[in-house]
C-alpha cells in the first residue's frame, strides 16, 4: 500500500474519546506503545513506556506484545523491527525523519569508510539500517562515552553521523575519533546569546544540555546528558530552575516529576520560544489512533538488511547491560 502522506488519510470521529480508543485497541491487539520524550504530551501520557533511545531500544527487544507502535521517527522504529523480525512495527507517520540520519547518505559513508581502513566504526542510533550495517557498535547518548572508552586507547574510531556528540566524546574522553560531519537541526539553532540573556535574567536557574548540542554552548553548560540523564539530574538536584538546551517535549516529564520546580525551554535562533523537532512532532493522537485500527503504516525491512544491521545494534545492548545502563 502506498502512503501518500506518510499515514492512512481517514477521518477520525470528533465525538470518540481517543484515549479510551486507543487503550481498547492497544489491549485487543496487545500491542506495545512506544514513545520517545520529544513527543507531544497527549501521546506521551498514553505510552506504555516514554524514554530516551537506549531505552526504548531495551523496550523493544524484551517485549513480548505483538505488535510495536513506536510513537518516536522512523530510525527508531528500524531499531524496533530489527529487534522483532517476526513483529508487526507500526509507525504513525512515515514521514517522521530526522536531519542527523540524512546528513550521514550510506554511498558517501561507505566511500569515508574505506578512506580509514584501520578503524572501528561507533555510529550514534540516529542513523538509518544501511548506516547501521556499515557499523561495527551502536551507541546512544547513554552510553557512548562508555561504548568508546571500552575500547583501548590506541584503537582508531570513526565517529558518526552527529559531529557535536562526537566532538564532546572527545573532549570528555581524550580520544581523537575521526568525525562525520553530521548534526541535528534541532540542536544547533539555540541560541546563545538568548541563553545568556536568560542566565542572567534567572541567576540562579542551571543551564542543561543535550550533548548532540555545538561545543560553544556545551562549554556553558552545568549538566550534559542524554534526555534520560537530563530528566534524571533534574529528579535528583536541589536546584529549583532549569534552563532546558533540548527538545521541548523533555519538558512534560520534567514538570511532572518536579512540579516545584521551573523549567525554561532553552530559545532557538528564530522568533520561536522554544525548541521542537518538525519530525517528532509529525505524530499526533489520531494518526496513532488510525495506525492501530488499520494497522498501517507498517514498517517493511527486507530480511537483508535486517540481517546486515542487526549485529552493531545486539553488540550495543550487550555493552549496556555490562555498564548497568
Ligand atoms: P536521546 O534519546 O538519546 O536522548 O537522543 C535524543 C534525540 O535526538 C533523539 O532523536
Ligand atoms: Fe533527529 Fe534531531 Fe529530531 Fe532527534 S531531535 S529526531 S536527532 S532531527
Amino acid at each position: 500500500m502506498m502512503f501518500e502522506k506518510g499515514f492512512l488519510d481517514v477521518k477520525v470521529d470528533p465525538s470518540i474519546d481517543i484515549f479510551e480508543e486507543i487503550n481498547n485497541l492497544k489491549k485487543q491487539k496487545n500491542v506495545l506503545l512506544l514513545a520517545h520524550y520529544y513527543q507531544d504530551a497527549d501521546i506521551q501520557d498514553i505510552a506504555d513506556y516514554i524514554g530516551d533511545s537506549l531505552g526504548l531500544a531495551q523496550q523493544a527487544e524484551k517485549t513480548n506484545a505483538d505488535i510495536i507502535l513506536f510513537a518516536g521517527v522512523h530510525f527508531m522504529a528500524e531499531t524496533a523491527k530489527i529487534l522483532n523480525p517476526g513483529k508487526k512495527v507500526l509507525i504513525p507517520d512515515l514521514n517522521a525523519g530526522c536531519s542527523l540520519a540524512d546528513s550521514c547518505p550510506p554511498d558517501k559513508f561507505a566511500e569515508f569508510k574505506k578512506n580509514h581502513p584501520d578503524h572501528i566504526v561507533i555510529t550514534y542510533i540516529n542513523c538509518t539500517a544501511e548506516i547501521k550495517a556499515l557499523s561495527d557498535i551502536i551507541c546512544t547518548s547513554s552510553n557512548a562515552v562508555q561504548i568508546v572508552e571500552s575500547l583501548p586507547v590506541e584503537q582508531k574510531i570513526i565517529f558518526a553521523p552527529d559531529k557535536n556528540l562526537g566532538a564532546y566524546i572527545n573532549k570528555k574522553t581524550g580520544r581523537n575519533m575521526v568525525l562525520w560531519d553530521g548534526s541535528c537541526m534541532v540542536h544547533e539553532i539555540f541560541s546563545l546569546e538568548k541563553i545568556t540573556r536568560l542566565q542572567s535574567q534567572n541567576p540562579n536557574a542551571q543551564l542543561i544540555a543535550h550533548p548532540e548540542c555545538e561545543a560553544a554552548l556545551l562549554e556553558k553548560a552545568d549538566f550534559i546528558g542524554s534526555t534520560t540523564a537530563l530528566l534524571n539530574y533534574t529528579k535528583k538536584s536541589t536546584v529549583k530552575e532549569f534552563i532546558v538546551a533540548t527538545e521541548t517535549g523533555i519538558l512534560h516529564q520534567m514538570l511532572k516529576a518536579n512540579p516545584d520546580k521551573t523549567f525554561i525551554p532553552a530559545p532557538p535562533n528564530n522568533a520561536c520560544a522554544c525548541n521542537d523537532c518538525p519530525h517528532m512532532k509529525l505524530n499526533t493522537l489520531e494518526k496513532i489512533y488510525i495506525a492501530l485500527k488499520y494497522e498501517q503504516p507498517e514498517l517493511i525491512m527486507s530480511a537483508d538488511l535486517i540481517e546486515r544491521s542487526k549485529k552493531p545494534i545486539l553488540k550495543m545492548l550487550e555493552l549496556s547491560a555490562k555498564f548497568g545502563l
